[in-house]
């Protein structure tokens, strides 16, 4: 899809609970890095394990692209009264076309025990439900992954089954289990 059809950016930021969604920004850097000592973070994303500080910059402009690319919409997450940026959201548009969207969630590990992924993808969900166009958004989750699951379920997303050697994370073909959630 091309630019010119994605929806225009959130005109105040999605929030819900303690957290805020915002544009990722030059000052997230610190944030990226401490993401990308992760061991799971670097295989499902573009952000290079134990990236220094120019991959980390690089990542952050990387997200502040994907909109305009028609891509979707990339969030850091941030504390609600402080905006210091907790973690990294993604709603991506690319099926919008067919009413379908997918997202995706990381908290900085210094940031995790707090449910602010659940808030997030509260927050995420609630404004994908703003997209006329938007009737589903899937996740797409692997059978280990308790901590997302249980994000998913508290988010009010609904196990739909599993998708048997969907995808290759870390060099290995994965089974994932699909959530969704369908307009209200
Ligand atoms: C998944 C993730 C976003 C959750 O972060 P968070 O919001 O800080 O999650 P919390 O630590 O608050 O845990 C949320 C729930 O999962 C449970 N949980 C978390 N880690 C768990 C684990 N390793 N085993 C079992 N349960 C776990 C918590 O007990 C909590 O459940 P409860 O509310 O029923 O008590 C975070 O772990 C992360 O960034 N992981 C790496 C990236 C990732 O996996 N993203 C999702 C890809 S699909």
């Amino acid at each position: 899809m091309s630019a010119a059809q994605l929806p225009p950016w959130p005109p105040a930021p999605p929030r819900w609970g303690s957290v805020l969604l915002r544009q990722v920004q030059e000052k997230d850097v610190p944030m990226a890095q401490e993401m990308s000592a992760d061991a799971y973070i670097p295989q499902i994303g573009s952000l290079p394990p134990h990236a220094d500080h120019r991959q980390a910059r690089e990542w952050v402009q990387r997200q502040q692209t994907r909109h305009e690319q028609g891509i979707g919409f990339s969030f850091t997450i941030a504390d609600a009264g402080s905006d210091e940026p907790v973690g990294h959201c993604g709603l991506w548009l690319k099926e919008i076309s067919a009413g379908r969207g997918s997202a995706g969630y990381a908290i900085r590990p210094s940031a995790r025990g707090r449910g602010l992924a659940a808030e997030a993808l509260l927050a995420l969900t609630s404004f994908g439900w703003d997209i006329p166009l938007l009737h589903r958004i899937e996740l797409y989750i692997e059978p280990w992954n308790t901590g997302s699951i249980r994000t998913a379920e508290q988010a009010g997303y609904a196990r739909e089954g599993v998708l048997r050697s969907h995808q290759e994370i870390g060099g290995v073909r994965r089974d994932m289990l699909l959530f969704a959630a369908v307009r209200p």
